[in-house]
């Protein structure tokens, strides 16, 4: 079974996604974490200079030294990233990689790069992907797809307080133009922008609990998929 959780950044993706994992016996895939270590590879081989400017060839030459991996249970319960074998689950995270994923994220190769890798993840079993394009490139035909969007307002916020009790200094304003701008680049890149599949479901989560939207997304997939859920469960 493939579930693919597609939407616009920090509408919580990952929180559902992993709850969801958890419940139904699912393996979780943070597309996302792919992208960030790719560009944190990028960032430090000089590939992206202090102005953002990314070298393309620069980066085309150092893919095939990026072996990504999800390894261990982290403090939240899931697998943390790792690049080469070092954990960089707490820098990917940080504001100098989010400033710069949405270029990185933007060049094709980078992509056909990933995508077979998380093709490849997919065919090893039931799996629940977090990203920007998984219902509508990756794949396609997965089981059951959801589209998750929230006002931008309410994204920021989250976003700040996530980093902010994991004792980064950011600003509000900071997060709020990193928020936009990712919206941005996101939706207006010429490789794989983010669009919502027409088949998706749509889950605007700006004014639902955590607890409410995971409650309906497990409905709407045993609805779907009554009987792969149990098998998946087994
Ligand atoms: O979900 P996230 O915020 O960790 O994603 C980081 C960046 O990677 C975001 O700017 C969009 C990009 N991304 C993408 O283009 N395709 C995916 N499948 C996942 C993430």
């Amino acid at each position: 079974m493939i579930v693919a959780v597609d939407g616009y950044s920090s509408t919580g993706k990952s929180t559902v996604a992993k709850r969801i994992a958890r419940r139904l016996g699912l393996t979780y895939i943070d597309t996302g974490a792919m992208y960030r270590a790719v560009t944190l590879a990028a960032l430090r081989q000089g590939a992206i200079d202090a102005e953002g400017q990314i070298d393309e060839e620069r980066v085309r030459g150092i893919l095939p030294q990026v072996e990504i991996a999800f390894r261990g249970e982290g403090k939240e319960g899931r697998a943390e990233t790792y690049l080469n074998g070092e954990n960089v689950e707490r820098e990917i995270r940080g504001m100098e990689v989010a400033d710069q994923v949405g270029g990185i994220a933007a060049l094709g190769f980078v992509r056909a790069f990933l995508v077979e890798q998380q093709r490849e993840m997919g065919r090893r079993g039931d799996v629940i992907l977090d990203g920007r394009d998984i219902g509508t490139v990756v794949f396609p035909d997965a089981d059951v797809k959801f589209f998750l969007t929230a006002s931008p307002e309410v994204r920021a916020k989250r976003r700040y307080e996530e980093l902010r009790a994991k004792g980064m200094k950011v600003s509000y304003e900071e997060v709020e133009a990193n928020v936009r701008k990712r919206d941005y680049i996101d939706s207006h890149r010429e490789a794989s922008p983010l669009v919502q599949a027409a088949d998706a479901v749509v889950v605007d989560n700006s004014t639902m609990t955590v607890d409410e939207e995971v409650e309906w997304m497990v409905r709407v997939i045993e609805e779907r998929c009554g009987r792969s859920v149990e098998q998946a469960k087994n």
